[in-house]
């Protein structure tokens, strides 16, 4: 059989979701995967990074990492988001993305895609669950399979127990706060053994 084609598709402005991604793409490979690690174009205005340092610096470190296209998204058999919360949402730069995948949509290209999802927060109650969830609305309408991870591995519980999505909190420093790796790689493996199911 043909390996699973897995898109890794992330925003970060400082980090954390780049190194969830980069973990979803590393379990991704270890259950046998084409991985595309991809980031979705910053829409922010430069005044506004260039205020911030951490996220001008996670934006200079991070220039070379391919921006998704459409065609990434038809490639894909499966795909795994990642994004910060925002005010209990996903991000801006995702939506935009995600805003202008209705001509796949119309021509019927993303049914069935396998789909899953992770998130951070400052707060562990501060919208971890729903950022998923309105992500996965998107999906839903998109007709692909969300391969949510559930309480199907003991690491999702040591993670915090999210079962929509592997989060992680991210102190003032802007550190993580819970050992997430391991829930990112079980998570990354189911999906891609959902999508194997449906290959
Ligand atoms: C505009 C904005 C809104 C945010 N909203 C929330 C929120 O609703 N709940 C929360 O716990 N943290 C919130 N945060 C904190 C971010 O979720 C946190 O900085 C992010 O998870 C870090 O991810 P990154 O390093 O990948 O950018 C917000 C941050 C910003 C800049």
């Amino acid at each position: 059989m043909t390996k699973v084609k897995l898109a890794v598709i992330y925003y970060s402005s400082t980090g954390t979701n780049y190194q969830l991604a980069q973990w979803a793409e590393a379990g991704g490979k270890e259950a046998g995967a084409d991985v595309k690690l991809l980031k979705v174009p910053e829409t922010a205005p430069q005044e506004a990074i260039e205020s911030n340092p951490a996220w001008k610096a996670h934006y200079e470190a991070t220039k070379d990492v391919p921006e998704v296209t459409l065609d990434d998204l038809e490639w894909a058999d499966a795909i795994i988001f990642s994004v910060p919360t925002r005010f209990g949402n996903m991000p801006s730069q995702m939506k935009a993305f995600l805003d202008t995948t209705g001509g796949l949509w119309f021509n019927g290209k993303l049914v069935n895609k396998t789909v899953s999802a992770m998130t951070s927060a400052q707060n562990p109650h501060g919208g971890q669950e729903s950022t998923l969830l309105a992500l996965y609305t998107t999906m839903y309408h998109w007709g692909a399979i969300v391969a949510a991870p559930g309480y199907t591995d003991p690491v999702t519980f040591a993670a915090g127990g999210n079962p929509y999505g592997t989060s992680v909190s991210v102190n003032q420093d802007g550190e993580m706060v819970e050992d997430v790796q391991a829930a990112v790689k079980h998570q990354a493996k189911r999906t891609i053994s959902i999508a194997e199911k449906l290959k």
